[in-house]
């Protein structure tokens, strides 16, 4: 079976790994330190507005709390979001507002959200799908004239830019996965970006229960160290030296792992370019970069779910991301959303890792050419 997604992982891991155990210091400490730094000088940014979490869902859950969101408040997300976004919004008692997307690239655009904007409305909580970049500079605009936050998930976006600047940048947080199915990956973990590095102070508490002191040796109260006290009822969620040991050996390979995933999108682009009833992702503006998540194709003939059936059947895995908010009878949420019912019932994700051999891409591509040939 060719998988759509697959972690990369090797011999490096597990050597680093073996040093964490040597240690004796498998919690949070100075890997996941390093790892923040490293990631924040990834980001263009800085160790002051970085901190890692133990996923990017936990990103979402705490990102209503650490931006204001208040319940009552509404949150616009495009309906084509993950299912944590929504959660994260309904969690908190804040109301859901879904903007339609565009539907080639399923991100949302300013014109998009603005429709959905009422006086009730206090952020925008972004995706920019498989690390395709959202327009950011008319979305900043739309967010500063109506005074909203944005919260950005870029949880496939590790190396995704807009205008040469990191996404997950611009808005008052961003988050990336690291969960088993990214690109950089290390079991479960995440990173969050803070505009603001006040936020940041508070967010290292919320995500340790709200302790205003730190905990043993570290603690400086000279007596009594045991002692503490809480401004925040926060949560624990943190990485820790395993995770961020991964973490650390994955982030050397990332541009190894950006070439080879430009090279199956590249692939795929010269060898389906003449489908005529197929259409490919859209080029990404020069100004920008994505991560490669997604290679998503749309079906312009209806015949989505009979392609994957076929691929399937072939031994060959695709998936759609993401199903629309607005179809889950558990949000209740009505409404029109053409552009992402278009996408909904035609894309389709293929095969997509950085472990995928020219053997495994021509089999993609032969099996698709021969569903072609059979069916459109
Ligand atoms: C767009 C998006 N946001 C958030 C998440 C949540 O990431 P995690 O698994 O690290 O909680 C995912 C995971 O698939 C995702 O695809």
């Amino acid at each position: 079976m060719i998988n759509v997604f697959q972690p990369a992982l090797g011999k490096e891991e597990l050597d680093r790994i073996e040093k964490v155990f040597d240690s004796n210091w498998i919690g949070k400490g100075k890997l996941v330190d390093d790892f923040e730094e490293t990631f924040a000088a990834h980001l263009g940014s800085t160790k002051s507005r970085v901190l890692t979490t133990n996923c990017c869902s936990e990103g979402l859950f705490s990102s209503m709390h650490l931006c204001g969101i208040q319940p009552g408040d509404e949150v616009i997300l495009p309906t084509i979001s993950f299912v944590g976004a929504g959660n994260a919004v309904c969690a908190n008692g804040s109301k859901m507002v879904l903007c339609d997307v565009d539907r080639r690239t399923l991100n949302a655009r300013a014109e998009d959200i603005e429709k959905v904007i009422t006086p009730k409305t206090k952020a925008i909580l972004l995706l920019h799908f498989g690390g395709i970049p959202c327009d950011m500079d008319s979305i900043m605009a739309l967010a500063d004239a109506y005074h909203l936050k944005v919260i950005e998930d870029c949880a496939a976006g590790v190396c995704s830019t807009y205008k040469g600047k990191a996404v997950g940048t611009f808005g008052d947080m961003g988050m990336w996965s690291f969960d088993a199915m990214k690109i950089l990956v290390c079991g479960d973990g995440a990173a969050l970006h803070f505009r603001d590095e006040e936020l940041r102070e508070r967010a290292e508490k919320w995500l340790y229960f709200g302790l205003e002191t730190k905990s043993g040796y570290e603690n400086s109260v000279a007596q009594k160290w045991w002692e503490f006290d809480i401004s925040s009822f926060g949560h624990r969620a943190v990485m820790n030296d395993l995770t961020a040991a991964i973490a650390l050996e994955q982030y050397k390979k990332l541009p190894m792992f950006m070439q080879k995933r430009a090279a199956v999108h590249r692939f795929y682009d010269e060898a389906l370019g003449d489908l005529e009833w197929l259409d490919l992702p859209e080029p990404i503006p020069a100004d920008c970069t994505t991560s490669y998540y997604f290679y998503h194709v749309q079906t312009k003939n209806g015949k989505r779910d009979q392609l994957a059936k076929f691929l399937r059947d072939h031994d060959i895995y695709t998936t759609y991301r993401y199903y629309p908010l607005h179809r889950v009878p558990g949000y209740g949420v009505t409404g029109k959303f053409e552009n992402a019912d278009y996408a909904a019932d035609n894309t389709l994700c293929l095969p997509m890792h950085q472990s995928l051999s020219l053997e495994d891409t021509e089999r993609v591509v032969e099996a698709i050419r021969q569903f072609g040939k059979q069916y459109c």
